[in-house]
């Protein structure tokens, strides 16, 4: 009879941990979940998540991944980047590039934050280049392509200052 006690009282002692180990387990998952959720988004700050994914899984056109630019950050150069940004870019993008300009709110998805793309790793000039260039035709967003309005040295002037944000 005592065994027998010791015996339920042991097996209800394990169920108590199993189920104290499941709640650790479903815990940790969804605060792992949450948490990597949250962390995801404060990394992008604003840049877009879909242009990132994209080139995650697809790489940058092969037409481009071996741009860089060749202009140095001159004074000159950044204030001809910024006259353009003014002219082609604010209007969606923000008079300093944080995604807020006047049309951003129409837009699903919205402008990206630039000031906070043009730091991260995978915004390389590669990537600019390819970006203003071609838009969002592949992509299927808003971003218009640039290639045929920008001319000469404009595209490198307004990545220079892009780099300033
Ligand atoms: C009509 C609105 C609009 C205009 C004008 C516009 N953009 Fe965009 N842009 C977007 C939208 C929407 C996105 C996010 C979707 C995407 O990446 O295609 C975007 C994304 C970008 C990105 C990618 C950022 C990232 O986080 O990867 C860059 C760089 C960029 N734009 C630069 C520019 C520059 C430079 C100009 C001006 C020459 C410009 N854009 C003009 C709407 C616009």
């Amino acid at each position: 009879m005592k065994t027998r006690v010791r015996w339920i009282a042991g097996l209800a002692a394990l169920a108590s941990a199993g189920l104290a180990l499941a709640g650790m387990g479903m815990g940790g998952g969804m605060g792992g979940g949450m948490g990597g959720g949250m962390g995801h988004q404060a990394m992008m700050g604003g840049g877009s998540m879909l242009r990132h994914h994209y080139v995650m899984s697809n790489g940058i056109d092969p037409a481009y991944v071996s741009a860089r630019n060749p202009l140095a950050a001159s004074a000159a150069n950044v204030a001809a980047g910024k006259k353009l940004f003014g002219q082609y870019c604010s209007s969606c993008h923000g008079a300093t590039g944080r995604g807020d300009g006047p049309a951003a709110s129409a837009l699903n998805p919205p402008p990206a934050n630039l000031s906070a793309s043009v730091h991260m790793p995978m915004t390389t000039d590669a990537y600019l280049d390819w970006t203003i260039s071609e838009g969002g035709t592949r992509l299927k967003t808003a971003m218009p392509p640039f290639k045929s309005v920008l001319k000469g040295d404009e595209l490198w002037q307004l990545v220079t200052y892009l780099r300033t944000l």
